[in-house]
């Protein structure tokens, strides 16, 4: 079984949270369903693995039942029965044992051929049931714990559906001492990486090239892996917003973009920088670069306790609607990052513990230029800090780091 680095009793202490905030509603997680792909791994839904720390146990559901008149049957986890045939061709799985409670921090753990029962029972004593799932949108199939709770309302009379869609995003905005500390070494793991691409960037050098640089130094600083497909983009390729190809030829003059994080015991780093590639901006080039970077630090600055992302995004904006190119920023300014790369948007207002990012960003199709600058910025009870600041931001920053890791990149040849 998967799990993260993080202590089971942290996530004993969120699931204890959800089954407060429920106020006596029957609340489900649900891990999701598929088999194992043979491409990328199959993954647990962000929000079972955030009150599980359980990556690879798909059919796995949470049940929140503060009805149950045993005390240790209030939060139970089930998992799909084990199977000796299917176990051969996907990995031996745990049996229920000791061990396992123990290892897992939940004193319940039943089979999923329990859970109808289950189910039903609470919100027969509960009745109210409450939606922890985001809610689908109208043409797709409805949330995994909607879907139960209507079957159950069919079979169960009296029972009323709630919704607490915000309970687990506003639980998830604000990270934990050790999230952050995951979040710090993704941000450490990001920072090699964008260094070991700094070294192999030369005019005509491919993007594919840069990207294996740049995902070698995640993974020799100790990345479980990319945190989403990593943008590589030279000249043109750059004003593409989630360009991934990544196999062009740069040409002489061009600046690359790379907007890339890595991931760490779970949570993710989501860093943009533009460099040129010649290891010197035209004068044009830092114009702009400047100005984008103008934008984010004023973005930067407007993220404290009590602000909204609206704040945020208007301070950055600001400054490039005043320069003329708000027409080419068509992009939101961040968003909550943490287990997700876009964590749940949250209507909170911004809290100490909360990450976003700010990513401001001119785009420029006709003369195939495009900047962003995207960092990772953790809230704090005095304002902020910059959790990406050590990866080169400035012009001359970047001019100087290039130099170095090319002199770096040559002698290691
Ligand atoms: N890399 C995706 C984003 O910046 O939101
Ligand atoms: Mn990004
Ligand atoms: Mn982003």
């Amino acid at each position: 079984m998967l799990r993260s680095p993080i202590k089971s009793e942290e996530f004993a202490s969120r699931r204890n949270k959800v089954l407060k905030a429920l106020k006596g509603a029957v609340g489900l997680v649900m891990a999701g369903n598929g088999a194992p792909p043979l491409r990328g791994a199959w993954e647990a839904n962000s929000d079972f693995f955030y009150l599980t720390g359980i990556r690879d146990e798909h059919g796995a559901a949470l049940l929140f039942d503060k009805s149950n008149p045993d005390p240790k049957r209030r939060v139970v986890l089930f998992l799909r029965p084990t199977d000796p045939e299917l176990d051969q061709w996907d990995g031996f799985r745990a049996q229920i044992s000791g061990t396992l409670r123990s290892q897992l921090g939940i004193e319940s753990i039943m089979r999923t051929t329990y859970l109808p029962r289950m189910v039903t029972g609470a919100a027969a004593r509960a009745k109210r049931v409450a939606c922890l799932h985001q809610f689908a949108n109208y043409g797709s199939p409805a949330s995994p714990d909607l879907a139960v709770f209507r079957r159950v309302c069919e079979t169960v009379p009296g029972v009323a559906i709630e919704d607490a869609t915000n309970v687990l995003p506003s639980m998830r905005a604000v990270k934990s001492r050790s999230e952050l500390a995951q979040m710090r070494l993704a941000a450490a793991a990001t920072a090699e990486g964008f260094s070991q691409a700094m070294g192999v960037m030369k005019p005509g050098v491919c993007e594919r090239d840069i990207q294996r640089a740049l995902e070698r130094g995640f993974e020799d600083a100790g990345a479980t892996r990319p945190a989403y497909n990593s943008i590589v983009g030279a000249g043109g390729n750059a004003t593409v917003l989630h360009y991934m190809r990544n196999d062009e030829q740069s040409g002489e003059n061009d600046i690359v973009l790379i907007d890339a994080g890595a991931e760490v015991g779970g949570y993710c780093a989501d860093v943009t920088r533009a460099y040129p590639v010649s290891g010197k901006f035209t004068k044009e080039q830092r114009k702009l670069y400047d100005l984008v970077l103008q934008a984010l630090d004023a973005g930067i600055r407007a993220v404290k306790p009590g602000a909204t992302f609206m704040d945020v995004d208007r301070a950055a904006r600001d400054i490039i609607d005043k320069a003329g190119y708000g027409d080419t920023f068509v992009h939101g300014i961040g968003h909550h990052l943490g287990v997700d790369v876009h964590d749940p948007q949250t209507p909170d207002k911004l809290a100490p513990g909360m990450v976003l990012t700010v990513e401001p960003g001119i785009y420029l199709q006709d003369k195939g230029i495009g900047i962003r600058l995207e960092d990772d910025i953790l809230v704090t009870a005095q304002g902020r800090t910059n959790l990406t600041k050590a990866i080169p931001r400035t012009a001359d920053e970047v001019e100087a780091a290039m130099r170095t890791a090319r002199r770096r990149n040559t002698r290691s040849k």
